[in-house]
């Protein structure tokens, strides 16, 4: 008989579970069934050819850099191509303002570490990504939830939040935004309230952990300057990623941020796996190197641009008129909201048998509600495959608000 490791556990590992829903998705392996739960980048994106190239470079030039420890901070080169190729942040970060880490997961998990004690407070987006209100809650982060609108977080509504939790002497120590193309919601924070938000987190001595991970895939409109780079005081920290961009295998991201904050977080990261490996950092900084990257991403960017067309066709085409959508200018995703009474976690077994699958919404809020909400990717299913899914997602939707 083998060992029952129930009581070795922390009190952690005991409360997180695996989610239904994960356990639901894993039958998404089938491949008859439709995806459009995952947020995984359309491998057709991925500059095979030229990564291969540089991988057999480096191994035969440079191995002895490649496969070995990096610092801690991530190598020089790569951390000052990301300062340069950022216009944005090109004047106002040295080297000492940002550190390399693996995948911006561990960004997210760093950041909880450095900054949060069992209890604190922080603020969230409603909805908000999974899986870093996972990081948040491991480190016993309490998450408050703000409403967006079409510009984002609803700046009026933050303010007054951070008032009474300032009157019930509640220690906030950030806010988390995903200010463009969010992940689920598909939403863009507009200028007017990055500036905002950056008042009032000053106002209220609260820090802005701003999660970017797909600001270069914007489909229309103009840029909006990050709300790191309106900050001249460090309160910002920012995440950046090269996963949507080039590929999520390298797991290979970087922070941006206050020199102190970031010494931190390499202390921490030191305890967490030392470095990230050199041999994917310099296969990164070679291929950006020798390659034009933005000319890179241009192409992902009418990828992408199709796919989302597809899918807002679809939408309008299949879905009844009770439901309504976002209308993404950028990223992977779209949140659907059906009628209160429709509950998506316990719709997705009959889509599901419809070989359709989506995210319910409810795990994407703090606040445990948006139960008739759904998040929809159009990132990697061919569009072929978007109709259809959203074909077949319509017909499940139009049967239960029937019934
Ligand atoms: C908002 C957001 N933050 C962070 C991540 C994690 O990215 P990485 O692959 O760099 O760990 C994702 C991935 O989907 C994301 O959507």
């Amino acid at each position: 008989m083998s060992i029952n490791t129930k009581g070795f556990y922390s009190t952690l590992a005991v409360k997180m579970e695996a989610s239904a829903i994960r356990e639901i998705l894993k039958l998404v392996q089938n491949p008859e069934v439709i995806s459009l739960a995952g947020g995984m980048p359309d491998p057709a994106t991925f500059p095979t050819e030229e990564l291969n190239e540089v991988v057999k470079q480096i191994l035969a030039k440079n191995s002895a850099c490649a496969l070995q420890y990096s610092s801690t901070e991530g190598l020089t080169e790569l951390r000052e191509f990301i300062l340069n190729w950022l216009a944005e942040v090109k004047e106002k970060a040295g080297l000492d303002n940002i550190m390399i880490t693996s995948g911006s997961q561990q960004g997210l998990d760093l950041v909880s570490k450095v900054l949060l004690n069992p209890g604190d407070t922080l603020i969230v987006e409603l909805p908000s990504y999974l899986a870093a209100l996972n990081a948040f809650r491991s480190y016993g982060g309490e998450m408050v939830g703000i409403p967006m609108d079409d510009e984002g977080m609803q700046i009026d509504i933050l303010e007054e939040t951070l008032a009474k939790l300032k009157n019930d002497r509640k220690k906030v120590k950030f806010i988390y935004t995903i200010s463009n193309f969010q992940n689920p919601a598909g939403v863009t924070m507009s200028l007017a309230r990055r500036k905002k938000i950056l008042e009032v987190a000053k106002k209220f001595e609260v820090l802005i952990l701003e999660d970017n991970p797909y600001d270069k895939l914007r489909f229309e409109g103009e840029p909006i300057p990050s709300i790191y780079s309106l900050d001249n005081e460090g309160y910002v920290i920012s995440l950046g990623t090269f996963s949507k961009i080039l590929c999520p295998g390298l797991r290979l991201a970087w922070i941006l941020g206050n020199k102190k904050i970031i010494e931190k977080l390499v202390i921490m990261k030191q305890a967490t796996d030392l470095c990230t490996t050199a041999l994917n950092q310099l296969i990164a900084y070679e291929y950006c190197r020798q390659n034009d990257i933005d000319k890179n991403i241009e192409s992902n960017v009418e990828i992408y641009r199709r796919k989302r067309n597809a899918m807002l066709e679809a939408l309008d085409k299949y879905f009844p008129v009770e439901v309504i959508w976002t209308k993404p200018q950028g990223g992977f995703f779209v949140v659907a909201t059906l009628p209160e009474h429709i509950d998506t976690g316990e719709m997705l077994k009959e889509a599901i048998k419809e070989n359709v699958a989506y995210v319910p919404g409810g795990s994407f809020f703090a606040d445990g509600k948006g139960q008739n909400t759904m998040r929809l990717s159009f990132c990697y299913p061919s569009v072929e495959d978007i109709d259809e899914g959203i074909k077949r997602l319509g017909k499940v939707i139009k049967r239960r608000i029937k019934n």
